[in-house]
């Protein structure tokens, strides 16, 4: 029997964790305060930054939210960060990517305070976590750990394949599954664009994470029986629906299912787990604000 992965069951109790942290907090008289901040017109990056906004609402977490024109100047959306770094009522920053192409990217991520990096991006915080000394783990990452760990997935000595090199999923989650850490000391793989036979990686796996961005391309055929399948991909495809669009992982899940031992669902798997670390890297930041 394959177990669908609940990300939704194991966000939640991600976020009732937080609450004890985030009363303590206010009655020390600190509202933990999360900035977003959206320089973009893509529906997709609107709909997530939303679901940042409300998950902050529903938590207890100040929600502060700055929208810069796609077309603006770049220096606009590097003095909103400036302010924001400076406003002690905001203890984490988060600026949507991808920015434009006329906004420099990273420095964007080196302009934000590192301490209010929730994001874990800024160049300070990767190395610090590459060094395996993490202050902010990023978030998609850190969920997966989450999830791994919440159904008992053995990563120590385990054969991983992460699909994908991207610095948001591919990279840090690299990195976490080699560390000497609980939920670490994997035999981890990084595959992308160039690799020239995917599915022999694959099927050599225990442990399969998903993050490239192309619809359905992990096929069941390419899965060892009993592998655990981290699905992170969210593609929109053209589809008879009412948005005209539906939503599909990079695991083609139907084939996946049958072969895997347990499976991330589209949505339902990662997405909640990335938001619910988001709000647990606010909560963090916070407190190491206010010390
Ligand atoms: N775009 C896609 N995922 C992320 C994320 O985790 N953080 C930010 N800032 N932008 C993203």
């Amino acid at each position: 029997m394959t177990t669908i992965i609940d990300g939704n069951e194991v966000a939640a109790d991600v976020r009732a964790g937080l609450a004890d942290g985030i009363e303590t907090l206010k009655a020390e008289g600190t509202t933990p305060g999360l900035a977003t901040v959206l320089m973009s017109d893509d529906p997709a990056s609107e709909t997530y930054v939303s679901m940042k906004q409300r998950d902050c609402e529903e938590v207890g977490i100040n929600g502060i939210h700055v929208e810069i024109d796609a077309d603006a100047p770049a220096e606009e959306l590097f003095d909103t960060v400036d302010e924001l770094n400076a406003d002690p009522e905001v203890h984490g920053i988060l600026v949507q990517m991808p920015v434009p192409d006329h906004v420099d990217k990273r420095r964007v991520l080196r302009a934000i305070d590192p301490v209010k990096d929730v994001d874990g991006f800024h160049p300070e915080n990767v190395g610090r976590m590459v060094a395996g000394n993490a202050r902010y783990k990023p978030c998609t990452p850190h969920g997966i750990q989450k999830l791994l760990e919440a159904y008992d997935v053995e990563t120590e000595g385990a054969d991983a394949v992460v699909v994908g090199r991207s610095d948001i999923v591919g990279k840090p989650m690299t990195n976490l599954l080699i560390q000497k850490a609980p939920l670490g000391n994997a035999t981890t793989t990084v595959c992308h664009s160039r690799t020239k036979d995917l599915a022999a990686k694959t099927r050599e796996a225990d442990i399969v994470v998903a993050a490239v961005g192309v619809p359905e391309l992990v096929t069941g055929d390419m899965l060892k029986d009993g592998a655990t399948v981290v699905d992170v991909g969210v593609n929109r495809v053209d589809a008879d629906t009412d948005k005209g669009y539906e939503l599909v992982g990079d695991v083609e899940f139907e084939s996946a299912k049958d072969v895997a031992g347990r499976i991330t669902p589209v949505p339902g798997g990662v997405g909640p787990m990335t938001r619910a670390m988001l709000l647990y890297n606010t909560v963090k930041a916070a407190g190491v604000q206010t010390d």
